[in-house]
């Protein structure tokens, strides 16, 4: 699925990038991806995506475990 369509950027890219790069921001992200937003449309978007890949690789210390 594309995350970005004026860049062609895939939701596999746009997570890989990611997680390679703890507290990047979207715009980050697509810079080392190479490409730079134009309509920026998909931005809230791939904030999510990038937020949850973070979340997955560091999860909030404020989280209780059960079991
Ligand atoms: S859809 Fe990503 S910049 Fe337009």
């Amino acid at each position: 699925m594309y995350v970005c369509v004026c860049n062609a950027l895939r939701e596999a890219e746009v997570r890989e990038a990611a997680a390679a790069n703890p507290g990047a921001t979207p715009e980050e992200v697509y810079a080392i991806l190479g490409v730079e937003p134009d309509c920026g449309s998909c931005l809230d978007y791939a904030e999510s995506l990038i937020s949850e890949t973070h979340a997955l690789i560091d999860p909030p210390h404020n989280v209780v475990a059960f079991g």
